[in-house]
């Protein structure tokens, strides 16, 4: 696939030569668009979408559309909201034996929700961990066993419902069973003597310390001493099935399992987490997820999640020699992220061998990670603001006064990195 970005004139010839981004030669399909609020992005890439489908009708785009503005004519389009039926359910097991399972759909949930403005405490971290995989256990799933990672193999004995996968709203109702269980039901008041014992003896510890160091204390430590054999004695008498500790091992104490509940909650009303997902018409080339109803934390968790589910998709598929899909995401220096495992530094290093091509615009170059920049095969720039001029230019390994002749909506420059060539090479570039 051969498509036309614009003309160049070479210093040897007067004449215009024909830019070309061509599939067989690139390194890979992924491009950057970079330029200020108005210098054409979103008019380029929709451009792009339209001259690539008309060449090869069988390429799918998927937008990720943060502003809801990329809308074009023969899409088909779903918005994310709070009042909508459908959303993501982040915690569908998938079933291939390599890349699926219990514990990496617990890990790659836990991970996301974590990458928000309020990431996980390492406590509520192992807290949901637990009660995730009992959640799983419960419906069926088993970490480790791949065969029950289906809907078809299901050996529960007497099971209330058929086989599903669970959802951020089976979550919050398997996290309500077992607060009541742990903290109001029959093995409550074991529990609560056990968290009161804990903490009793954390008293005294600090007491007998004080005393050491010959410091003052207002504590009687004989008395707690004795309150605390009171507490034990209560503790042990209220054991029935031994199960009442481990789940306070499990599950930590009320706070945390309270402060994961209510996280979970917040989830829930986001607006983005329902059990089905919106099918997009396969005879369109391009779906498009309007994200713009949700907030900043909830796009970056569709992000996220979108992109993990076709990564994983595609590699459940294995490699394929061209590029059949394109994901497209806007404002995109709000989703990079420097780590290397975030799932857009894998599409970036990885998704070329599944036929996966990325397209990435954004108006804010400077907070993009050189490792995703430097795996870009395509780089077009619209335009710089004069007051990042310097850092761009040396960014992007260019002279600034390259960047400064741009001209909006005339020309830029671009770099393609076909197979082969070495360093990186700009062209001042008059767009068509
Ligand atoms: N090559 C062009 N020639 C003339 N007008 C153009 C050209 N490209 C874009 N425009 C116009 O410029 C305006 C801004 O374009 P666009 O929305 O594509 O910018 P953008 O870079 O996506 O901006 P933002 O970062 O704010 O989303 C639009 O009105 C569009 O029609
Ligand atoms: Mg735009």
């Amino acid at each position: 696939m051969r498509i036309k970005f614009g003309t160049y004139k070479p210093a040897e010839g007067p004449e215009e030569i024909p830019v070309f981004w061509d599939s067989e030669k690139v390194m890979n399909s992924h491009f950057t668009v970079i330029g200020p609020s108005g210098s054409g992005k979103t008019t380029r890439l929709r451009r792009l979408m339209a001259g690539m489908s008309l060449v090869n009708s069988r390429i799918r785009f998927v937008v990720l559309d943060p502003h809801g503005d990329m809308g074009v004519s023969g899409e088909d389009s779903f918005r994310f909201s709070a009042t909508s039926d459908l959303g993501l359910n982040p915690l569908t097991v998938r079933e291939d034996p390599d890349y699926g399972g219990v514990t990496r759909a617990i890990e790659t949930f836990l991970k996301t929700i974590s990458r928000t403005s309020r990431p996980l405490g390492s406590k509520q971290e192992h807290t949901l961990h637990n009660i995730l995989l009992d959640l799983y256990a419960y419906l069926g799933f088993h970490a480790d066993r791949p065969e029950t990672w289906n809907l078809r193999y299901d050996d529960r004995r007497n099971p209330e419902m058929p086989k599903r996968h669970p959802t951020v709203k089976t979550l919050k109702w398997f996290m309500e069973r077992k607060m009541t269980q742990v903290f109001l039901g029959t093995s409550s008041e074991t529990v609560a003597a056990l968290d009161d014992l804990s903490r009793k003896l954390r008293s005294m510890d600090r007491a007998i310390k004080k005393e050491i160091r010959g410091e003052e204390t207002s504590v009687d430590i004989d008395k707690l001493k004795d309150r605390c054999r009171e507490l034990f004695e209560r503790f042990l008498e209220g054991m029935s099935d031994g199960q009442e500790v481990s789940a306070l091992f499990r599950y930590g104490n009320k706070e945390v399992l309270q402060s994961c509940y209510e996280r979970i909650c917040n989830l829930e009303r986001s607006g983005l987490f329902r059990a089905d997902t919106y099918e997009f018409d396969p005879a369109a080339a391009i779906w498009r997820y309007d994200l713009s109803a949700l907030s900043s934390d909830g796009q970056r968790m569709a992000v996220d999640f979108i992109l993990d589910d076709i990564f994983a998709a595609a590699r459940g598929e294995g490699q394929k020699p061209e590029t059949v899909m394109f994901v497209l995401l806007d404002e995109s220096h709000k989703f990079v992220s420097p780590e290397a495992d975030h799932i857009i530094s894998v599409w970036a290093r990885e998704a070329r061998k599944f036929g996966l091509g990325l397209i990435l615009s954004s108006q804010n170059l400077t907070d993009f990670p050189d490792e995703i920049l430097a795996q870009m095969g395509t780089k077009f720039v619209l335009g710089v603001d004069p007051i990042f001029l310097d850092r761009a230019a040396k960014k992007l390994k260019v002279e600034p006064r390259r960047l400064e002749g741009i001209q909006t909506h005339k020309s830029s420059i671009i770099a393609i990195k076909n197979k082969g060539d070495s360093g990186t090479r700009w062209l001042d570039m008059t767009l068509v």
